[in-house]
């Protein structure tokens, strides 16, 4: 019997249990708004402060169209609300069960015909342990390049790993690019990107190999292990951590705005555990945060490069969240960043915002990238935001994978050839 042949049968036998905790979001539908001036938008903010079963997506600054998810019976306050206030509002999606349920088939059905460890990334997305297989499998292909390191451990007990690529010259000490992944649970291509770096900086070493001539890349595809996997076998589309709160209600925190930089501010994070921007009680009380401080500390003095891979948007993110004020060096950050946007819009006509969070996006405080300049002193720190797909923006279908992350890669491929550049060894 072939092995697929297996894991199908394993399939059928453990389908019944794996529904029965599925959400199935039935009924749930999804309305767009379009907001008139910031009266509107500080309505919604407050809505989405006050309405925690009311999942606004998609609120920048300015935003002139933004969606939000409901459960069923939500519709009619919701509607009531909205005309209340005059907003412009339409359903989007009438019900989202039979659109997650056929995204979440047709991965299950491609994932049967790859021969793990080995992963394809652009056929199919990949579970937190089924991506630690594949980087526990990558130091027998490649001994003198690779190292799988263990840096702790989640909140429900999964191993996170960090991957360190070399071009195996045996020099030590060379500056540091260190990318993350999946700080955020939903987010599915942000994974899929870390997965599609590490394949090309080893399988199509020939292609990339000036990038690793004076530097190393560090690579920590998943920082939110428990959240992703919630996001496989439960609620597609969950933010956070996983660890209850001091609100029996409501779980888990933002672990993008539990970083110990000018941690706590109202404006860019939330005191409330209900609310998907939320601090937590106290700087790095999450375990998934303080091991992503620990492997940007341990590259202290090297990290010449930081990239947080989010979706979605078509943003690159700089420092500072928190303030309007701009940091010191914004200027060399912001020619990295434009080295990315310009690869891109060349190669695929793709266009990306850039700049700092505070003004590009909204405000946030707590944040990655805000913590590696400010505490880690990273030359160049960034928060990318890929591209949206799917429904919601977060769920791209299978065949998205390849269209996003060699786009993707061209940016980040430029952007770590400016670093490269700027920044000699
Ligand atoms: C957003 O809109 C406000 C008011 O219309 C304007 O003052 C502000 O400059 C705009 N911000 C951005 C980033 O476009
Ligand atoms: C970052 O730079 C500041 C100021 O030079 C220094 O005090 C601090 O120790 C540095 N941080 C790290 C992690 O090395
Ligand atoms: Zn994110």
């Amino acid at each position: 019997m072939t092995s697929s042949l297996l894991s199908l049968l394993a399939l059928l036998l453990v389908q019944p249990l794996v529904l029965f905790a599925w959400q199935d979001y039935k009924d749930f539908k999804v309305y767009e708004l379009k907001p008139q001036g910031v009266e509107d938008l500080n309505l919604i903010r407050k809505w989405s402060k006050e309405k925690p079963l009311w999942d606004f997506l998609g609120q920048k600054r300015n935003e002139s169209s933004l969606k939000v998810m409901i459960p069923p019976e939500e519709v009619d306050c919701l509607v009531e609300t909205f005309s209340r206030y005059h907003i412009e509002h339409r359903v989007l999606i009438e019900d989202l069960a039979p659109l997650v349920q056929s995204q979440r088939e047709e991965n299950l059905k491609k994932k049967l015909l790859i021969q793990m460890p080995q992963i394809d990334v652009l056929a199919a997305f990949y579970t937190h342990s089924e991506i630690n297989d594949y980087l526990d499998s990558l130091p027998q292909r490649f001994p003198k390049r690779v190292q799988v390191k263990q840096f702790g451990w989640s909140y429900e007990r999964r191993a996170l790993k960090v991957l360190t690529i070399t071009n195996g010259d045996g020099k030590g000490n060379k500056p540091v690019i260190l990318i993350d992944g999946t700080v955020h649970a939903r987010e599915w291509i942000s994974p899929s990107m870390a997965l599609y770096i590490i394949q090309q900086l080893l399988d199509n070493y020939a292609e990339n190999q000036e990038l690793l001539e004076d530097y190393d890349w560090v690579i920590m595809p998943v920082v939110n292990a428990d959240g992703y996997e919630y996001t496989h076998t439960d609620s597609r589309y969950w933010r956070k951590t996983r660890r209850p709160t001091n609100n029996p209600e409501c779980v888990g925190t933002d672990i993008n705005r539990n970083f110990g930089y000018e941690w706590g501010h109202d404006e860019g994070s939330s005191s409330d555990p209900c609310e998907d921007i939320y601090r937590g009680e106290s700087p790095f009380d999450q375990p998934e945060s303080q091991v992503l401080r620990d492997v940007m500390l341990h590259y202290r003095g090297r990290l010449n490069f930081y990239l947080s891979l989010h979706s979605y948007g078509n943003y690159f993110l700089l420092p500072w969240g928190y303030t309007s004020d701009f940091p010191d060096h914004y200027q060399d950050m912001m020619s990295v960043a434009d080295a990315g946007a310009k690869a891109i819009v060349h190669s695929t006509n793709g266009i990306y915002s850039y700049g700092s969070t505070y003004y590009v996006l909204y405000p946030t405080s707590g944040d990655t990238a805000d913590f590696a300049l400010g505490v880690v002193n990273a030359t160049v720190a960034m928060t990318m935001e890929l591209p949206a797909a799917g429904f919601m923006g977060f769920d791209p279908w299978v065949s998205h994978i390849e269209r996003l992350v060699t786009e993707s890669w061209v940016g980040v491929r430029a952007m770590a050839a400016e670093v490269i550049r700027r920044y000699p060894a």
